[in-house]
């Protein structure tokens, strides 16, 4: 947000306001949308809307306008007084109609493979995450715009996990538990708790909503293997646009079912691979071929999904995209779910009893304090 920036022009219409601003970004702002949006017309405490959309008048027409100090204040036809408009809320939304995201704007890495997760990414001790609310802040703004980040030194016993996540979001309670244990069991429910290497995937898109960020936490470490695999599935998939459209084109429209049956649940959800936001961006990436079901498409429909299905699987096994780390005894990761796909290579369970916690976050909890730390630490 550009703070208290200056209006050099000023007009309006009946219908219409027409800003300049300083540094020449223009816009022009509906007589109706002004009309909804009156700070009269809102809850002086917690700023929620009092009024409907049908509250308003159909075709409010302004009377005149003008610049008045820091505000713009507008009268309309057929009605008392006047309202004003803070010209900082006015800048904000001035860049919210140019087209701004909402959320930090997503920093991708394609070239995993280059980077080094230790020096390349975010990593703060857990005193240090914990000591001082600006590395939170910074170590929290590099997770929400890179994908993943790291934290060290978390005592690596069970339940060292849950304890530091107030310092990340709001921990996800599914079927598993408020935490789940990763290590090699006989007769496992899950893939995930056998040696088996795992390719790179996102977990669980049965669920609904998707878990938003994932934290694993490494209480023993297996020596030889289970290395962990990362790639930024935004970027994987920004690829594959600019490669193959055709094929970026059937994964995004086409809704693929996903599902995941034990003793406690049945859980079935259905999504596509590649998730468009309404103007078109890539928001979440869902890769699971675990838990993909028979897919429910005839003849020449299935040949075409099949293409670019494995068009992306292909993609996913390329080492340019994967971030490779041998993780380490108190170490814990920290990675959006619906966005970097992780993995693992096998390990020796027989001889090593590598043992991860993970847990799951609300996706929102995690931007929030995101947002809350970067205002704090602005001040
Ligand atoms: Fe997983």
């Amino acid at each position: 947000m550009k703070a208290m920036r200056a209006i050099t022009e000023i007009h309006w219409t009946p219908s219409a306001l027409m800003l300049k601003w300083g540094d020449g970004d223009r816009v022009e702002l509906a007589s109706v949308w002004l009309r909804d949006n009156l700070r009269e017309d809102r809850d002086p405490g917690n700023d929620q809307r009092l009024s409907d959309v049908a509250d308003l008048p159909v075709i409010p027409r302004i009377r005149h306008a003008a610049l008045q100090e820091s505000t713009v204040r507008v009268e309309w036809e057929q009605e008392a007084g006047s309202a004003s408009f803070d010209l900082d809320w006015l800048a904000t939304q001035t860049a919210a109609i140019a087209g701004t995201r909402v959320l930090p704007q997503p920093r991708l890495w394609a070239d995993g493979g280059r980077l080094d997760a230790r020096r390349d990414f975010a990593w703060a001790t857990l005193a240090a995450a914990r000591g001082d609310s600006g590395v939170n802040a910074s170590w929290l703004r590099r997770l929400v715009t890179e994908g993943l980040a790291f934290l060290a030194d978390v005592p690596a016993e069970p339940g060292a996990l849950l304890a530091t996540m107030p310092l990340v979001g709001q921990v996800a309670e599914t079927n598993y538990g408020l935490s789940f244990d990763v290590r090699a069991v006989p007769d496992p429910e899950n893939l995930a708790y056998s040696d088996r290497g795992l390719g790179l995937h996102t977990d669980n898109p049965y669920r609904e909503p998707v878990p938003g960020f994932q934290a694993l936490h490494v209480l023993v470490a297996a020596p030889d293997g289970g290395e962990s695999l990362f790639a930024d599935g935004f970027a994987i998939a920004q690829q594959l646009r600019q490669e193959d459209p055709a094929a970026f084109e059937v994964l995004a429209r086409t809704p693929v079912p996903f599902a995941y049956h034990s003793r406690n649940a049945k859980l079935n959800a259905e999504r596509p691979l590649v998730q468009l936001s309404c103007r078109g961006e890539v928001v979440a990436v869902h890769y699971n071929s675990r838990s993909i079901q028979p897919l429910p498409f005839a003849a020449e429909a299935a040949e075409r999904y099949y293409r670019a299905y494995r068009r992306f699987a292909l993609l996913l096994r390329e080492p340019r995209f994967m971030l490779r780390l041998m993780m380490r005894a108190g170490d814990l990761v920290v990675f959006d779910n619906q966005r970097i796909l992780h993995g693992r290579t096998g390990f020796a369970s027989a001889r090593h009893p590598r043992h991860l916690q993970g847990c799951y976050l609300t996706r929102d909890s995690v931007f929030s304090r995101a947002a809350l730390l970067a205002e704090g630490s602005s001040k």
